[in-house]
């Protein structure tokens, strides 16, 4: 068989996984309307992808102001607590497991997806220059602009923003989540709050690397607090330099809060750039978001630098990807229309492979 590692068990905190292929987290923007409520469209779209190692939702916003794209699902409202809760049984009765990504987009949002229009919010008012948002127009067309000017966040509202985390983990928890990944990566709020380029701040979250990754900490403790730290992860992406990041201490602060995770003990990493420097300062579970195919995937779980690899891209079009992989099979390309907005097509009929030979 080829590439046996990818499809030996693997445990993440508690939870053993069957087969080490992950399923990044994919923004598709078919949440419900009105209110961002999981659907059963979306249950049937995740149930379809049971067979990952383990799944990881698309970003979910904790609140209203941390939503940065329209139709994204939120886990806030008691509506979107039930939505969640009819994805993860149907997940379940697959077999699978699946992580909710609790997440806030900080400035790379847009006051038309905000309450009462309100400017998004960010560590310092600092625009993502570049970075575009998901919207619906007036006349109910979808269309990318640009992310608005964001209003700094007080210091006194900053312990607000914690509990907005703290009340999706107990929606996660009560939805039956297995596990609750905190988002940090690719320039979301948090991500906004770790990087020097956005982070201009003068109180006690901004300046040293210390206080930059402090609301960092403060949210994996209070989340570990609720659910256990061995159901929490943690996604960062210290290379990243999209939605106009820019990390003068990148690495500074990867091995600062890497400290800091194994004191908390959460149980793994996802890591959107594979990255050795973590492994040396982090002896938890690493999962790397790699950007590659099986060959190279198999090969970071043999060097140790991951024990297990997240695929994005691949799993739009292939939900069988991990039979796919395991029985050396052709690939299917995704249709780039649909991956943004839009129902079942290119969402949920793209077929497992013997249905396709079928054909
Ligand atoms: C359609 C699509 C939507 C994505 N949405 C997000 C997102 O909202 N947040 C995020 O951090 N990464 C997002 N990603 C990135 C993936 O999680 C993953 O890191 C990336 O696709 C690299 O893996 P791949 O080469 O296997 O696709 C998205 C990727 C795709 C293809």
């Amino acid at each position: 068989m080829p590439h046996d590692t990818l499809f030996s068990p693997v445990t993440i905190g508690k939870l053993e996984l069957p087969n080490r292929i992950v399923m990044a987290p994919l923004a598709r923007h078919r949440a419900s309307q009105p209110g961002d409520v999981p659907s059963e469209m979306n249950a049937h779209y995740y149930a379809q992808r049971a067979s990952a190692g383990l799944i990881v939702t698309e970003p979910t916003q904790i609140s209203r102001q941390g939503q940065g794209g329209w139709a994204t699902p939120g886990i806030y409202t008691a509506a979107q607590e039930a939505g969640w809760k009819g994805i993860v049984g149907a997940v379940h009765a697959r077999h699978g497991r699946i992580a909710a990504l609790l997440s806030h987009a900080g400035r790379v949002s847009h006051r038309r997806l905000q309450e009462a229009g309100a400017p998004p919010v960010a560590p310092s008012a600092i625009r993502a220059r570049g970075a575009t948002v998901l919207i619906q127009h007036d006349d109910g067309t979808t269309g990318f602009i640009d992310a608005e000017d964001p209003r700094p966040l007080d210091t006194d509202e900053i312990a607000g923003v914690v509990l907005q985390y703290v009340d999706a983990a107990h929606r996660a928890d009560r939805a039956g989540f297995d596990l609750i990944e905190i988002d940090a990566a690719n320039g979301c709020l948090l991500h906004q709050f770790i990087a020097t380029g956005t982070n201009r701040r003068t109180d006690d979250y901004g300046g040293s690397v210390e206080n930059r990754v402090r609301i960092v900490v403060d949210v994996l403790d209070v989340v570990a607090g609720v659910v256990g730290a061995h159901r929490v992860g943690i996604r960062l992406s210290p290379g990243f330099t999209g939605a106009d990041i820019e990390d003068a201490e990148a690495l500074a602060s990867l091995s600062h809060l890497a400290g800091k995770l194994k004191r908390i003990g959460i149980a793994y990493v996802q890591l959107a750039d594979a990255d050795d420097a973590l492994r040396n300062a982090y002896d938890g579970a690493i999962i790397a978001t790699a950007d590659c195919g099986p060959e190279e995937a198999h090969a970071l779980i043999e060097r140790g630098t991951a024990d297990a690899v997240a695929f994005g891209l691949p799993f739009v079009a292939n939900p069988d990807l991990v039979e796919r992989m395991q029985a050396n099979r052709a690939l299917a390309d995704a249709d780039p229309s649909t991956l943004h907005g839009g129902g079942e097509a290119g969402y949920t009929d793209y077929p497992a492979f013997d249905d396709t030979q079928r054909r």
